[in-house]
């Protein structure tokens, strides 16, 4: 079929581009909620205007608690046309971040066609995530103690153990693991906040970080595997229940054992698309910048398939912008 030819990414990228611009205005003023509505408006109304027919598996909430972009929640131009691309999408992924005006706010989508790729519907639990780029792919093990896999990651990379760097979000649950990180010799990049931009960082090279490690959510974790089968990596992962409702929330959702280690395939499987666009600049992407007449983003749009890696610099002139 004609779409799974298509790099929708391309098409994609305009939407968390959409949603960047909207939300960049809101950079460092405090206000999460307003930052979030925006990011949310701005990606809606671009999604309404592609010629698909998508449908949210994983956004900002169960239909009763989101007004717009649920799960469930059905968009675009090509409603009852196109064949169904299922979407993943984290419209301002680090909201305290965008809010305080902290790098590596992002604006995400992935994206696979029925029938091409799967998504996986994750519950809105935490997930323990291991994240490498291709050179450690298949070295790593989630159910081994950290430092087994620093060793595993180092011997890939050629490094010592001294000079790998894991990355990993600043919360006391991670206390243990930091120290045994520490323990076995490594580096560290604590953050405050945004799991998936940490893991793209991680499976990109250029940026020094090299493991992300630890708990964050679930949906955030789909949507990094998307990141891992496109660019290349590897990824395992653990849901992680707080209590038996989420539990058993996970056991209507998930197909299987949901106790086991899922793989990148599992959470992202078949052709799968990624786009992002940076919303603060950060360890990947910079963030919007405001020029005499308009704005410059930059963005990030990959297809597993192909394989592709592109970087997008925009120049957008407000004049032409649609209205968002
Ligand atoms: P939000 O953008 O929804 O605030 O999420 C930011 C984030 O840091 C994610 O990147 C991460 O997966 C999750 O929150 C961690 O959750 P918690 O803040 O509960 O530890």
């Amino acid at each position: 079929q004609a779409i799974m030819d298509r790099n929708l990414g391309l098409e994609f990228v305009r939407v968390t581009e959409a949603a960047a611009l909207s939300t960049a205005q809101w950079v460092g003023k405090g206000d999460r909620h307003a930052a979030d509505q925006a990011a949310c408006d701005a990606m809606r109304n671009a999604l309404n205007e592609l010629e698909l027919h998508v449908r949210v598996v994983i956004g900002e909430g169960e239909r009763d608690e989101a007004p717009m972009l649920f799960i469930g929640e059905e968009l675009g131009a090509g409603i009852g046309v196109s064949p169904r691309v299922d979407i993943a999408v984290d419209p301002l992924e680090g909201t305290n971040l965008c809010a305080n005006g902290l790098e590596n706010a992002i604006s995400v989508i992935a994206a696979a066609v029925e029938g091409d790729g799967a998504l996986m519907h994750a519950p809105d639990c935490y997930m323990d995530k291991l994240v490498v780029g291709e050179p450690a792919k298949g070295a790593i093990d989630i159910t081994l103690p950290p430092a087994a896999n620093l060793r595993a990651i180092a011997k890939c990379l050629g490094k010592k153990i001294e000079e790998v760097t894991v990355g990993i979000l600043d919360r006391p649950r991670h206390e243990k693991m930091i120290s045994e990180i520490r323990r076995a010799g490594a580096r560290i990049r604590l953050v405050t906040d945004g799991d998936i931009t940490l893991a793209i960082a991680t499976i990109d090279e250029s940026t020094g970080i090299d493991a992300l490690m630890g708990i964050g959510g679930a949906p955030e974790g789909v949507i990094t595997a998307a990141a891992v089968r496109a660019y290349g990596g590897d990824m395992q992962a653990r849901l992680v229940f707080r209590n038996d409702d989420e539990r058993r929330r996970a056991e209507k959702m998930v197909k299987g054992d949901i106790n086991r280690v899922f793989h990148a395939e599992d959470l992202a499987g078949g052709n799968v698309t990624f786009a992002a666009t940076g919303i603060t600049t950060g360890d990947l992407l910079k963030g919007v910048r405001y020029t005499r007449d308009g704005a410059i983003t930059e963005s990030i749009v990959m297809r597993s398939r192909s394989g592709t890696i592109r970087r997008i610099l925009t120049r957008h002139r407000f004049e032409d912008v649609p209205n968002y």
